[in-house]
Parts: C-alpha cells; sequence; structure tokens
C-alpha cells in the first residue's frame, strides 16, 4: 500500500476553537512535556493561546471528523512564551521556569541552542498521533502541512526537540529530512523550509 491509499480519508488543516475538548482529550493522552504537570487546564490554556496569538500555529488531522493527530508550532517562539507566561502567571512560570530550576525534573520545556531559535526560525512545541493511528503516515503529514504553513510566514528553518530515547520521533524526524544533533537532554532537530521534504513527491 503507498502512502497515498494509506492517507486517504486523512484531513489536515488549521485548528478551530471548536476542536480544542477533543483536542486537549488528545494531549492529555500523550502528555506533552510542555505544561504537563497543569494537566487539562495547561493543555486548554495552550491551545487558546495559539488560536488568540499571531505567533502561533496549530494543524490537526482528522480521520472521519475525528481528531487523531496535531502539530503545535510557534514563530518568535520568545515572544509567544514571554506572552504565555504574562496571561497565565501561574501556569507560565511554574511551567517554563521549572526546567531551569530541575533540570533533572521532565516537566516544562527543553532549553534550545539560541542559533537555532531566532526569528527566521519556527518552534516545534509538540507533534503527536493517536496510538491506534500510527504508522500510517499521519505525522509526516503534519509536518508537511506546518512546514507550508510555516514557509508562508517566510520562516527559514523548523526546530524541534527530541526527548532522550523518544526512537520513534527520532525516526519520524530522520525520515523526513532533518538534521538531528545531541542537545541538552535528547536531541535537537532542524530542517530548512525550502529543501523539499525526503518523502515529498
Ligand atoms: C512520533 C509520532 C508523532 C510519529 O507519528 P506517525 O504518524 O506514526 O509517523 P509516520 O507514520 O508519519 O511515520 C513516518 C516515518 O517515521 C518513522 N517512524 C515513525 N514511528 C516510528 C517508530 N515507532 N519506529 C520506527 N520508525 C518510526 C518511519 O520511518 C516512518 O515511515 P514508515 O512507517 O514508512 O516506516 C508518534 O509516534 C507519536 O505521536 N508519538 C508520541 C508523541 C511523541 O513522541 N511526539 C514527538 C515529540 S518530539
Amino acid at each position: 500500500m503507498d502512502r497515498g491509499q494509506q492517507l486517504s480519508g486523512i484531513t489536515c488543516r488549521p485548528l478551530t476553537g471548536a476542536d480544542i475538548p477533543d483536542l486537549v482529550d488528545l494531549l492529555t493522552q500523550l502528555r506533552p512535556t510542555i505544561l504537563r504537570q497543569s494537566g487539562r487546564r495547561g493543555y486548554r490554556a495552550l491551545l487558546k493561546h495559539i488560536l488568540a496569538n499571531r505567533d502561533g500555529l496549530a494543524i490537526v488531522a482528522l480521520d472521519g471528523g475525528r481528531i487523531i493527530g496535531y502539530v503545535l508550532g510557534a514563530r518568535h517562539w520568545s515572544r509567544f512564551k514571554g506572552r504565555f507566561v504574562l496571561r497565565h502567571p501561574l501556569l507560565g512560570i511554574g511551567s517554563f521556569a521549572r526546567r531551569r530550576r530541575d533540570r533533572a525534573d521532565d516537566v516544562g520545556e527543553p532549553d534550545f541552542p539560541e542559533r537555532s531559535d531566532g526569528p527566521e526560525s519556527g518552534r516545534i512545541i509538540h507533534v503527536g498521533v493517536a496510538s491506534g493511528a500510527r504508522r500510517r503516515g499521519v505525522g509526516g503529514a503534519l509536518y508537511r502541512a506546518m512546514a507550508r504553513a510555516m514557509s508562508e510566514l517566510g520562516l527559514a528553518r523548523m526546530v524541534a526537540h527530541i526527548d532522550q530515547g523518544n526512537e520513534a520521533s527520532l525516526s519520524l524526524h530522520r525520515a523526513a529530512g532533518w538534521t538531528v544533533t545531541p542537545a541538552p537532554d535528547g536531541f535537537l532537530a532542524t530542517r530548512g523550509l525550502h529543501e523539499p521534504a525526503a518523502d515529498d513527491g
């Protein structure tokens, strides 16, 4: 079965407000590191912030109307994060500051080398696919849609952090032609937005 057949019936489109409850359910199952300690409340606040903020980007994948995957991102990561902390000081400071206090704790956000997180970089906050929908090309399709959205904003590259030991994520990024290098707590993955993806075509 080729990739086109595997993906038949699956649509990727931008997140809307009506998707938030279902997407919060999926995030609660997959438990991305960012805002993890705040649970549903933190994930809901993050999604609303993405929708309300011109730096936020979110794409969902649907199968028969059901959300089966997502990719969340932001341009101008520092500005995006700063506005989140201003709007949600308790959630934001709890999540974003804790990492610096205790690097052994797995909450908060990973640190990025400054050079990879400049104004021309689009930051991937998290990509996730429901456990029953994996290895059908959904993660790759979400990344292609996010690459188009970031390109349209004039960004030059996408940047993602991969946690130590996340072999599925490492393979996904390598298969799609990202450059992966060791970084604190895992790997830094970057991909130029003017390069064709390895699985395009
Ligand atoms: C990582 C994740 C998003 C991949 O989504 P997916 O829809 O299964 O990915 P795709 O089907 O598009 O996979 C594309 C390619 O990536 C590689 N890949 C993906 N998952 C893999 C796995 N578990 N093991 C080995 N390779 C894998 C393969 O090369 C695959 O191509 P193939 O199926 O033709 O061999 C999914 O496993 C997930 O949601 N994991 C939990 C959340 C997470 O870790 N997110 C990443 C945070 S950085």
